[in-house]
């Protein structure tokens, strides 16, 4: 989706279509730069109070354009950030497959929320067809802002461009099934980035035979079981940037079927998408790449797939992990731990000035936090802040739990450093303590997308969360250093 701004109508001659949000205490005054006929009638015929997300359609009574269409706001000093994403559908939903162009008066609606909303049209906008042999008929291309008064500028247009292309290259990965998008092809989607943007991205891919070469037991007790090879894959975003880096860690279980400590049948499928904190972090190293955004980043992702097998791992099996900590693995289905435990101990070598992990790691968090908040993890304070305070700016939002000492001897083993499960309660903490214990050298958060990174039922279909957050955070960082 591409936007223009103005600061008046006419739009573009080309438009085909014209909304215009409307507030309830302000009806007409939003609507006396156009010349519309018969308005009081027209109000008074369909009783349109402008209640929120009521739209009303004038037709034939419209100079300007005679596709008009009005939707309401309600009282806009009242309008809530959260609300945003139905307005944007009712829009593009009715847009997307007539119209070509069309135009967007923003006026009514506060300023602090215009880039929100624009960001939302983009994310209403997606739709993924790919292995459908009858494919969407989207045809809508632009939107047209119109804004009497707005912050937005052209800077933060291209920013919101790059976030939405990060967001759908992350949704696309998600959706796809793991026949197609197993770890090598994960590994694949990250040199095909290289190659696009060779001056900016530097990726390098790790064979099982080099984890093994550096002790990766914990990652390749996952990987053995499956027929496809594991991969970890560290994207450099900008190394000439004089900075210690960010460092985002995704898990990449491209399928997650339990491993010998098989899961139940039913919506089992769903686990396809347990590879998406890679293809968020796959997405943001994207969007990063588009924006051009001045910020030193490393992407890095553990891709494995956790299948049955004669080769798998036993539950009560014990390994070495990179740092040197043995864990029993009471459960195999407890993998997502053991993959990322071995990666945050690899990137050590990146320097990080922080580290942040994104990974569908537990039904547990789904059962917490619902599909609202992605659950965030970390013993720091600031760091918990400046995440917090980028969800909310991003609608992307995130809920802090705790990592406290307290819970660290549920995972006590009888026979080895540490369990890789601690037990019925707790279980999105105790799996978060888990991998606090290997990321001591460095500042850390947590985020658990279990919840946020898909959506089930009727909408199934990947959601690209957490991108929006994590570029808000980047931006916010670039501009607290400049
Ligand atoms: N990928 C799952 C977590 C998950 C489950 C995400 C359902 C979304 C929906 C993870 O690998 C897993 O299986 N976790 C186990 C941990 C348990 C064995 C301690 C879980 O949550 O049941
Ligand atoms: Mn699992
Ligand atoms: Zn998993």
């Amino acid at each position: 989706m591409k936007f223009t701004l103005q600061n008046a109508f006419p739009a573009q001659a080309s438009s085909e279509s014209l909304w215009i949000l409307v507030d309830s205490e302000q009806l007409q005054q939003n609507l006396n730069t156009y010349q519309i006929n018969h308005l009081d009638d027209v109000l008074n015929a369909t009783q349109y109070k402008a209640g929120f997300n009521d739209n009303l359609a004038l037709l034939a009574n419209v100079s300007v354009q005679a596709n008009t269409q009005l939707l309401g706001l309600g009282k806009s000093d009242e309008l809530k950030a959260t609300k945003l994403a139905k307005l944007a559908q009712s829009i593009i939903k009715s847009s997307q497959n007539k119209f070509k162009q069309i135009s967007l008066d923003l006026s009514a609606l506060p300023a602090d929320l215009h880039a929100l909303f624009v960001l939302s049209l983009t994310q209403a906008a997606y739709g993924y067809d790919e292995f459908k042999s009858k494919k969407n008929e989207f045809v809508l291309e632009t939107i047209h802002l119109i804004a009497s008064q707005t912050t937005l500028d052209e800077a933060q247009l291209k920013l919101i461009h790059a976030v939405q292309s990060g967001q759908n290259f992350a949704r696309d990965l998600g959706n796809r099934p793991g026949n197609i998008c197993f770890p090598e092809y994960l590994a694949d989607q990250a040199l095909a980035l290289a190659k696009q943007y060779p001056d900016l991205l530097k990726v390098t891919v790790l064979d099982e035979q080099q984890m093994a070469d550096l002790g990766m037991y914990a990652f390749l007790a996952v990987s053995k079981g499956s027929d496809r090879p594991g991969r970890i894959v560290t994207l450099e975003y900008n190394a000439q940037i004089d900075q210690a880096p960010v460092v985002l860690v995704g898990k990449g279980v491209t399928f997650d079927t339990g491993g010998i400590s098989l899961k139940p049948g039913l919506g089992m499928d769903e686990m396809k998408f347990d590879m998406c904190g890679a293809a968020s972090v796959l997405g943001t190293i994207q969007a990063l790449c588009e924006a051009q955004l001045p910020i030193h980043v490393v992407g890095a992702i553990a891709a494995a797939e956790n299948m049955p097998s004669a080769h798998a791992t036993r539950p009560g099996d014990i390994v070495t992990t990179m740092s040197g900590q043995t864990v029993e693995i009471l459960n195999t289905d407890a993998e997502g731990r053991l993959v990322l435990c071995d990666t945050l101990t690899y990137i050590k070598r990146f320097n990080p000035a922080l580290v942040i992990d994104i990974a569908t790691l537990t039904g547990a968090c789904v059962v917490a936090l619902g599909k609202v908040v992605s659950g965030l993890f970390t013993p720091d304070d600031e760091l918990a802040q400046d995440l917090q305070q980028a969800g909310e700016q991003s609608l992307d939002r995130v809920w802090r739990m705790p990592v406290m000492e307290e819970y660290q001897e549920l995972l006590d083993s009888p026979f080895a450093d540490i369990a890789n499960i601690g037990g019925p309660y707790g279980g999105a903490i105790t799996a978060a303590c888990f991998l606090e214990r290997f990321t001591r050298d460095y500042r850390w958060a947590h985020l658990d997308v279990a919840g946020t990174a898909w959506l089930s039922g009727a909408t199934k279909g990947a959601t690209g969360r957490p991108v929006p957050l994590l570029m808000q955070f980047l931006a916010n960082r670039v501009q607290t250093n400049g």
